[in-house]
């Protein structure tokens, strides 16, 4: 987990337990949360999913998706309840046994100057150069980057300008499925990609999901129609969960959040 995204505000407990390695049930148990007193941006909430299974996380902009994620990741202390990762509470875990275990991918991932090798060897450093190729080739960030002009060893920019929105998306895949982690986040802002760029992200992220609990926030609703479990969070918690048929059919927000896509 990259320092530069942690708020410093969360420490170990004195008495923090190593979280052993996980295989990714992750539980909220009556939640309560807001980031300055007396405004709750989460209140009692509480949600279950198995190891391996994907969650899509939809609803307004402020209704507190980011947070939720952010919880997972134990970014923030909680004002009341639990989140809990096989059953250990997390606030009682140290924060290197439990981030190490999460793959965090934001939209604009950072890139330092080196060649992309060397940007995408960093999520695990003793990566061989087959190893970094392989998991590029997964995610399909292999065609992009041989394209370049020296390939794997072609040097990126200050703030990596030499790749688009997508491009950095891909070498975040490419990076995560290296670190190889049990649970797994995506939070998207909304960006313009354009079509082919958007099939390669989603061929992608289905083969990143596999074995992995998944927690996706994504604004185009295509990325998400597959995952076993959609959330609607409103500034009322939870309203509707189900999968996409499900919450299709019972013609509520979800519904016409995706109706008034199909029409953009
Ligand atoms: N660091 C922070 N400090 C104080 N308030 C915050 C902070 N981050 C978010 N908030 C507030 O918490 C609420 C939920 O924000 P959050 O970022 O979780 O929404 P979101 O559902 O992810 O929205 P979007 O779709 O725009 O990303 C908003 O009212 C926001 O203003
Ligand atoms: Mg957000």
């Amino acid at each position: 987990m990259p320092a530069w995204v942690i708020p410093v505000t969360v420490q170990d407990a004195p008495d923090a337990t190593e979280l052993p390695p996980i295989e990714g049930h992750v539980t909220f148990d009556d939640v309560t949360f807001g980031y300055v007193p007396e405004t709750n941006i989460l209140e009692h909430l509480s949600f279950d999913v198995k190891p391996g299974q994907s969650i899509a996380l939809v609803g307004p902009t402020g209704a507190g998706k980011t947070t939720v994620v952010n919880l997972i990741s134990r970014f923030y202390n909680l004002n009341d309840g639990q989140v809990l990762i096989d059953g250990q509470d997390i606030s009682k875990v140290t924060l290197h046994s439990l981030r190490s275990q999460m793959g965090i991918m934001l939209q604009d991932s950072f890139i330092f100057s080196g060649t992309i090798l060397d940007n995408i060897r960093y999520a695990k450093l003793d990566a061989t150069e087959e190893e970094v190729r392989a998991a590029c080739h997964t995610v399909c960030a292999d065609e992009f980057i041989n394209e370049m002009p020296e390939g794997y060893l072609t040097q990126m920019g200050e703030r990596g300008s030499r790749l688009s929105q997508g491009q950095k998306q891909l070498v975040a895949f490419a990076r995560t499925l290296l670190a190889n982690p049990k649970i797994l986040i995506l939070d998207e802002a909304t960006s313009s990609i354009d079509a082919k760029t958007e099939r390669q992200l989603q061929t992608a992220l289905n083969k990143l999901l596999k074995g992995r609990t998944s927690f996706i926030i994504a604004h185009r609703l295509s990325t998400i129609k597959s995952c076993d479990k959609i959330m609607y969070i409103s500034n009322k918690g939870i309203t509707e969960c189900g999968t996409h048929e499900e919450l299709l059919a019972k013609k509520g927000d979800y519904y016409k959040l995706y109706m008034a896509q199909k029409t953009e």
